[in-house]
């Protein structure tokens, strides 16, 4: 894969994820106003994500190349990651679906190593300022990191208060521990 295939792989993937959980929104939040919320942060951090990933792109665009092939890119399974983000998107389109299925597809996708690219291309990213010397970005990309962290935790007590469904907790705490 070259750079830019990641960066692209990367940026579908976020985008993807912002639309679900979107649409998670807009399912669940008739039967309940607190998953409306929930789940309108869980997509807005996706977008964040998103943004970044495309920001950090025309930052390397400016000190490296690429078209090169990437080394050291973690080893990731990506046909499983977009099996199982595309059987959610088809569970999300068309089963009715209640609270409890919400937690159970966010867990399952946010369990997959998609965050590992992300991941991957910040440290990237992170080089290529160094580079640049323009440190007032790197305070930007450390408040990003931050909240990745955050979005997973909120996963977690979300689960906790609103399906009150041991296993799907259980499952949902693990996300810490990959
Ligand atoms: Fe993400
Ligand atoms: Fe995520």
């Amino acid at each position: 894969m070259t750079l830019n295939e990641v960066f692209d792989t990367c940026k579908d993937l976020e985008l993807r994820h912002a639309k679900l959980y979107a649409n998670l929104s807009l399912i669940l939040g008739e039967l309940d106003v607190r998953a409306a919320t929930f789940w309108e942060n869980m997509s807005t951090q996706e977008w964040h994500h998103f943004i970044m990933v495309d920001f950090g792109r025309s930052i390397c665009e400016k000190t490296v190349d690429l078209d090169q092939i990437v080394e050291g890119l973690p080893n990731l399974n990506l046909d499983q990651i977009f099996e199982i983000l595309e059987r959610n998107e088809k569970r999300v389109f068309t089963e009715e679906l209640d609270l409890n299925d919400g937690f159970e597809i966010a867990i399952e996708l946010e369990g997959t190593e998609s965050d590992s690219l992300y991941i991957y291309l910040t440290s990237i990213v992170i080089d290529s300022i160094n580079e640049g010397n323009q440190p007032y970005l790197m305070e930007r990309l450390q408040k990003i990191e931050k909240e990745m962290v955050s979005h997973h935790t909120e996963l977690i007590d979300a689960t906790k208060k609103l399906s009150r469904n041991p296993d799907l907790v259980r499952k949902a705490n693990a996300l810490l521990h990959h």
